[in-house]
């Protein structure tokens, strides 16, 4: 039988970015620091689909929806038949249809989720401004977003476990197709008008620029920090200056307010050292530290470290809640005495920004 072309040089294109993108987005939460190429990755799967949903809408033969199957009778067939014979389906087949329209799905629903949980977790991208009034319930919207992005890796295993059982199967065309876009059929081929060709190149031309874009401008409107960049030498120079001496400036949200009390009234023997002051500096930089201690901050690390310490408890080290160690536990003991390090509570040589009250992910140094 001869071979007519079935997916256009773009529909290929297309799916290539889907797969590799598609992977990355489930690997990088893996690593803290890749937060922003997550979240990224997530907007440009998103424009991607958005143009496939025209792409569907135009008059492109076996990509188009209506040329997709939903027939229900039809993909109870194509279920039973996996193991027997199968009826071989020239564009999509009617389970490949329906995982389409749920993967688009999904993936709108997982960015949607994604950037408010991001906006409300980070106090990061376009709704960090919602940080301020629902950071309590940053694990719920963590949560939601998980469980839209656990059913869409869900459907695309299906959809992977398909066409590979129908290529040890039945031998079938799908899998080489995706490559050459060629099936053997005695059908007229698909052919692109001047427009469709034009609305592919820009398709996938903009789509990568788009993502380009994003990771080369940390400050757009889709990853910018909404996240107030302290100064605390100027704001605050008493405090800068006394504490700052010995050790990295410990931004005040780090700790609640009993922490900071009880550190204050033991200066003398801080640590093993002294580190005392006059009443007066004493009394104001007491009266800084506890104006924006944890209880006032609605960062993710102040929510989490002061959750984390008993309530009948006054830790006076973060190092030492059960939180920062939590956090840490993957760090190899030994990679904290590097001479650039030189001990955990040194935050400032893993976090860039970390004494101007800034602990984004994106400012965790590669180790
Ligand atoms: C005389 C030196 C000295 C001065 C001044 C000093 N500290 Fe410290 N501080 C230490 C030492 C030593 C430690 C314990 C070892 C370490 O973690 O560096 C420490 C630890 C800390 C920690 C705990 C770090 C952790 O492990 O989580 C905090 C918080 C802290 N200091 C806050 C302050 C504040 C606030 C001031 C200003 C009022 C201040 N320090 C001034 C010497 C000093
Ligand atoms: C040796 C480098 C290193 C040092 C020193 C260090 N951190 Fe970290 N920190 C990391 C890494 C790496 C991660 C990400 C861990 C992960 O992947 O979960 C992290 C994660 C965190 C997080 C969680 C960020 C998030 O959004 O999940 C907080 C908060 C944090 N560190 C605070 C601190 C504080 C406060 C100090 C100092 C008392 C400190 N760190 C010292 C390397 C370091």
């Amino acid at each position: 039988m001869k071979k007519i072309l079935v997916w256009s040089l773009y529909t290929r294109l297309f799916h290539v970015l889907l797969m590799v993108l598609m992977l990355a987005a489930f690997l990088t939460p893996e690593v803290k620091r890749l937060l922003s190429w997550h979240v990224a990755i997530g907007y440009t799967l998103a424009l991607l689909f958005a143009f496939r949903i025209l792409w569907g809408l135009m008059d492109v033969k076996y990509s188009k929806f209506k040329d997709f199957n939903f027939k229900l009778g039809d993909l109870k067939e194509y279920m039973f038949s996996i193991f027997g014979t199968k009826k071989e389906y020239i564009g999509h087949n009617p389970a490949s249809s329906y995982a389409i329209v749920l993967m688009i799905a999904l993936t709108f629903l997982a960015v949607i989720t994604g950037a408010l949980a991001y906006g409300v977790k980070e106090g990061m991208g376009i709704f960090s401004f919602m940080n301020h009034t629902l950071f309590r319930d940053m694990k719920l919207f963590k949560e939601v977003h998980e469980v839209f992005a656990n059913a869409l890796m869900f459907v695309i295993g299906a959809h992977i476990a398909g066409v590979l059982l129908d290529k040890i199967l039945h031998r079938s065309p799908a899998l080489q197709s995706m490559i050459d876009g060629m099936k053997p059929s005695s059908e007229e081929g698909l052919r692109l008008s001047l427009f469709q060709k034009a609305f592919g190149i820009f398709w996938i031309g903009f789509s990568i620029f788009a993502l380009v874009y994003m990771l080369a401008t940390p400050q757009n409107i889709f990853l910018a920090d909404g996240n107030q960049k302290m100064d605390y030498a100027k704001s605050e120079p008493t405090f800068y200056k006394e504490c700052i001496s010995c050790h990295t400036l410990y931004p005040p949200f780090l700790l609640p307010e009993r922490s900071w009390v009880s550190m204050m009234q033991t200066l003398d023997n801080h640590f093993g050292d002294d580190a005392s002051l006059d009443p007066a500096t004493t009394q104001s930089i007491k009266d800084f530290l506890v104006k924006n201690s944890a209880e006032y901050s609605t960062k993710e690390s102040a929510w989490k470290i002061m959750n984390s310490m008993p309530k009948d408890q006054t830790l006076l080290a973060i190092t030492e809640t059960s939180y920062w160690k939590g956090r840490h536990k993957e760090i190899d003991k030994e990679v904290f005495k590097r001479a650039d390090i030189g001990k955990p509570s040194n935050c400032k040589a893993c976090h860039t920004n970390f004494e101007n009250g800034l602990l984004n992910n994106r400012d965790i140094k590669a180790l």
